[in-house]
């Protein structure tokens, strides 16, 4: 296999690389990656220079960067996309222009090769909207509430549109909240995690009963392999894990593992459309392709937890830089007005 991975210097993407490389030692892997902000190269330092990698800076809305990283290659898997529900609520042009025109930009290159083998779009449990009881199955209406999930949803359709109107190899899966090494700490577990290092508050959105099911990042990569290597075209997987907490279980727990002060929890203004509850039903995949989550949430918390406390190094950097005027710009005033609850 040689692959095109895009986004692969994010949180997933850059977890799915190191995977690849470690565990699939015959594949070639070329990462393209616009390096947003939360894009980092250095991520993967330890593979440059190795023998079937390479990593091309570039746009995946840009045609000519994607020529060029496709050029021979079987199979793309494409995570990149703007990917934090709080931005899109703030500014949804650049979800729209990744997550849907980029997919377009790279369906067209993929296209014009008959022999490319696989289109792995990276979609998201989000799609399917709030779930107030059950489990999504794959044959579930959609229903995304946001403009991070209705972008999305916009870019897995037009990839599925591709397997419908010219035959591309298009497969689809939807994966539920990753969490693990390597997440921009803009995301509840990063976030608060290392906000507890730094023993600054934790702000809980609305009554922190807002319940997601969480997957340790390489279960996702390693249910992304099943799906390239015996997926079949035409099929959307969902990906998920069964550990439903709510963001108070979640918060929790990081204070236990952090050892933490409990009073810095507080709870600020609810996000705008906050879905409830998010819940797959995995039992395509694991029927089909005989894939299982092998983390239990205990563990994968204490091994993130602890990936912070010894690479601090790498979110202080992110900490220090334009994300104080972020954190600032969508947090100061939630604080401010937030009750304390401990
Ligand atoms: P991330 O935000 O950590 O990383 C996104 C990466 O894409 C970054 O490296 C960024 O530089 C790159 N990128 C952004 N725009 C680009 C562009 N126009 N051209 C090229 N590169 C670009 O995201 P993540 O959490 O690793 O998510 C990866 C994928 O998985 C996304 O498609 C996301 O929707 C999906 N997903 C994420 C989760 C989750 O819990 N994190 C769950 C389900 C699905
Ligand atoms: O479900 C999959 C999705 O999971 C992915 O498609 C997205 O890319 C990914 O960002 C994630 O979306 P969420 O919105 O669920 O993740 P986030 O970490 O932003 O929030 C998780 C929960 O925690 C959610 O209910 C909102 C809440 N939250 C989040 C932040 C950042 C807080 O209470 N406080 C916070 O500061």
């Amino acid at each position: 296999m040689n692959l095109l991975v895009t986004g692969g210097a994010g949180f997933i993407g850059t977890n799915f690389v190191r995977y690849i490389m470690n565990r699939r030692p015959g594949w070639a892997v070329t990462v393209l990656d616009k390096l947003t902000y939360a894009g980092r190269r250095e991520n993967l330092s330890e593979f440059e220079g190795s023998p079937g990698y390479r990593f091309i800076q570039g746009d995946i809305c840009d045609p000519e960067a994607v020529r060029e990283a496709m050029d021979g290659c079987s199979g793309v898997v494409n995570f990149a996309a703007e990917t934090h529900v709080d931005r899109s609520i703030d500014d949804p042009s650049s979800f729209v222009k990744t997550d849907v025109e980029g997919v377009r930009v790279l369906l067209e290159e993929f296209r014009k090769e008959d022999s490319r083998k696989m289109f792995l779009q990276i979609s998201t449990d989000e799609v399917y909207g709030s779930v107030e009881n059950g489990r999504s199955g794959e044959g579930d209406p959609l229903c995304p509430r946001s403009p991070y999930s209705a972008s999305k949803a916009g870019g897995e359709l037009l990839a599925m549109s591709y397997f419908t109107t010219f035959g591309v190899p298009v497969t689809v899966t939807r994966a539920s909240n990753n969490y693990g090494p390597y997440q921009y700490p803009e995301k509840l577990i990063p976030l608060f995690i290392t906000n507890a290092f730094e023993a600054e508050k934790l702000p809980l959105y609305g009554d922190g009963g807002n319940m997601r099911d969480w997957l340790f990042v390489d279960d996702h990569c390693s249910a992304l392999v099943a799906v390239l290597e015996r997926g079949r075209p035409g099929h959307i997987y969902n990906v998920g894990d069964g550990q439903e907490l709510t963001n108070t279980e979640v918060t929790t727990a990081i204070i236990e593992a952090t050892g933490a002060d409990g009073n810095l929890v507080r709870h600020v203004e609810d996000r705008l459309g906050h879905d409830r509850r998010y819940a797959v039903d995995i039992s395509k995949l694991q029927r089909e392709l005989g894939w299982k989550p092998e983390t239990d949430f205990a563990t994968g918390i204490s091994a993130t937890v602890n990936w912070y406390r010894e690479n601090s190094r790498w979110w202080k950097s992110i900490k220090s830089g334009e994300f104080r005027e972020y954190y600032r710009k969508m947090y100061s005033e939630k604080l401010e007005n937030s009750e304390r609850i401990r």
